[in-house]
């Protein structure tokens, strides 16, 4: 079974080698992300780590981080499972090769460009979007080739339905497409330097919805789409309700959208457009909720593979986190809760639990499904490391969130205590100097969680260059092995 070239060689019948190259780029960029993460925690406790250079300083290194975390590690992770995902479901090869490989390496030449471009300090200021406006053009050109080639192997599939990871992948890049070229319209003065055509609270709004809907996009919507494939096939259950995906997909969707202002409460922002966006934030938990127990739910009768499978692990912890992130974050859309939060460290608890908790997670879960597969293996070169991983990043994650929770109620709670005369009870500093112990509590769980990437790493590489391919004669992938665990769902709705 497969497919031969015209020299008689036998070539795979999917486009495995660009979602290979995107799966290893996903765990370079996560090192990477995660290593600046790890050293921005530190200058937080020793600030001297920035060695006295700007190009160290805390300011350029922030963005760095949420940069290579968000677009490099959570980036090149979407790429890998949607090229991987919609050529399964679709059962047809990528739209285009060369246009797959365009995507990549102009993908790496945009993080290459923020790597060099954000420690030098060219930033357009926006967050999560500071790249300078030739890098912006660039990531439009990649966006749009990705759509070509994502939408033209859904139009070319020879299965008459669409699966429903399709729809989740399909609209966040539809969406992103929309919202980076939106915010990011910019006037040029120089190579470096741009001024956004908004301005006063239209440019604090437009920049809100941006990045609002990056996260409900770029960090959500694209990683349920991960979960609507991986977690079936890991679990060897169908999903558990095909109704329900869709149902909740149409309503986060619709959600999402508009729930942008509750980064703007309390601001100049018109007070109708702040009740909107809290009230529709509040809304926001029942779709996101309708996703987290889809694929909890999905482990009905496997549960029990919970005792022996670390890559279930990764998956089930991701999505507890999911929903706990995001019930969460509508809390903290509520006026008054948000007047505690906000400028806090609660927000970064709130951030990381759902960037570590659910979307580190179900990337690490999904690929460690996918490597073997990728290489011709039955499984990672060494099982008792992924278990490992497992450990170490869940005990890192706690660590790093509960001690940012704590630290953030303290923060807010000091930060209005009042005497009787109505003089504050604490200086600022004094609130910061209560943060220490919590900032090294969060340093020791970042560095478990980067640990647990690299052992990621080491595992990867070994299964790569180890010996034991399975079956060189039988592709694990033929167009004939149409997934069990998704046959359910599909013929049901077909
Ligand atoms: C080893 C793991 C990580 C460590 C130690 C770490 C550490 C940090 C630190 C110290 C900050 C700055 C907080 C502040 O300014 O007070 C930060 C911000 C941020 N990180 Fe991470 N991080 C890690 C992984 C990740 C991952 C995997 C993601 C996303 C997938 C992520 C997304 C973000 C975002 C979005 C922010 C900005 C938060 C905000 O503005 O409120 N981080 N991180
Ligand atoms: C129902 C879903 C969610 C709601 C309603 C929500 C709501 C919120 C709220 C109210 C804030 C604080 C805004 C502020 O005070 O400045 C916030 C911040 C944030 N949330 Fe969420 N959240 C949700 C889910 C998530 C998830 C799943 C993630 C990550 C995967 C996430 C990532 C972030 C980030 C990165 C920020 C920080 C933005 C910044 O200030 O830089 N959120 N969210």
């Amino acid at each position: 079974m497969g497919t031969f070239d015209t020299a008689g060689k036998q070539v795979e019948v999917f486009n495995y080698g660009v979602v290979r190259q995107f799966s290893i780029a996903t765990i370079f960029w996560g090192v990477i992300g995660m290593a600046v993460g790890v050293l921005i925690a530190a200058q937080l406790i020793w600030p001297e780590l920035n060695f006295e250079t700007p190009w160290l300083s805390y300011g350029r290194l922030r963005p760095l981080h949420t940069n290579a975390v968000i677009f490099a590690f959570g980036g090149n992770a979407l790429f890998a499972t949607s090229y991987y995902v919609v050529q399964r479901t679709c059962q047809v090869r990528l739209f285009s090769d060369k246009l797959s490989a365009f995507t990549f390496w102009g993908w790496q030449l945009a993080l290459v460009a923020a790597v060099i471009t954000l420690p030098m300090g060219f930033t357009s200021t926006k967050e999560y979007a500071e790249l300078e406006w030739p890098i912006d053009i660039l990531i439009a050109l990649v966006w749009i080739v990705y759509a070509i080639v994502f939408f033209g192997t859904i139009a070319k599939r020879r299965v008459k339905h669409i699966y429903v990871a399709n729809w989740f992948f399909g609209s966040y890049i539809l969406t992103i497409a929309v919202l980076h070229i939106f915010n990011n319209l910019e006037i040029p003065v120089g190579w470096f330097k741009s001024y956004s055509i908004y301005s006063g609270v239209q440019d604090a709004m437009v920049q809100w919805w941006y990045g609002h809907n990056a996260v409900g996009f770029f960090l959500t919507t694209s990683f349920l789409g991960m979960m609507y494939y991986f977690v079936p096939k890991q679990a060897e259950r169908p999903i558990y309700s095909y109704r329900l995906s869709i149902v909740h997909f149409w309503a986060l969707a619709f959600t999402y959208m508009w729930a942008g202002p509750h980064h703007l409460l309390y601001t100049s922002l018109p007070d109708w457009t702040q009740s909107l966006g809290m009230a529709l934030s509040l809304i926001l938990l029942a779709p996101s909720w309708g996703g987290m127990i889809n694929g909890v739910m999905t482990m009905s009768g496997a549960w029990h593979k919970l005792r022996t499978d670390p890559i279930l692990k990764f998956m089930v912890v991701s999505l507890s986190f999911y929903g706990m992130s995001t019930f969460e974050g509508s809390m903290m859309s509520i006026r008054t809760v948000n007047a505690l939060s906000h400028y806090t460290d609660w927000t970064v608890g709130h951030v990381h639990s759902g960037a570590l908790g659910w979307v580190a997670m179900i990337t690490f879960g999904s690929l460690y499904y996918l490597i073997p597969r990728l290489y011709g293996r039955t499984q990672m070169a060494n099982m008792r490391l992924v278990d490992l991983h497992f450990w170490i990043a869940t005990l890192g994650v706690v660590l790093y969130i509960a001690s940012m929770w704590i630290a953030g109620v303290m923060q807010g709670l000091m930060w209005r205590a009042t005497e009787a005369d109505g003089t504050l009870t604490y200086s600022f500093v004094e609130a910061v100097k209560a943060t220490y112990p919590f900032y090294v509590i969060r340093l020791a769980g970042g560095l478990m969680f980067l640990s647990g990437m690299c052992v990621m790493a080491w595992n990867t590489w070994i299964t790569v260059r180890g010996q034991t391919r399975v079956n060189p004669e039988v592709p694990l992938f033929s167009p004939d092995a149409i997934d069990p665990a998704l046959r359910r769902p599909i013929m049901a709705t077909a």
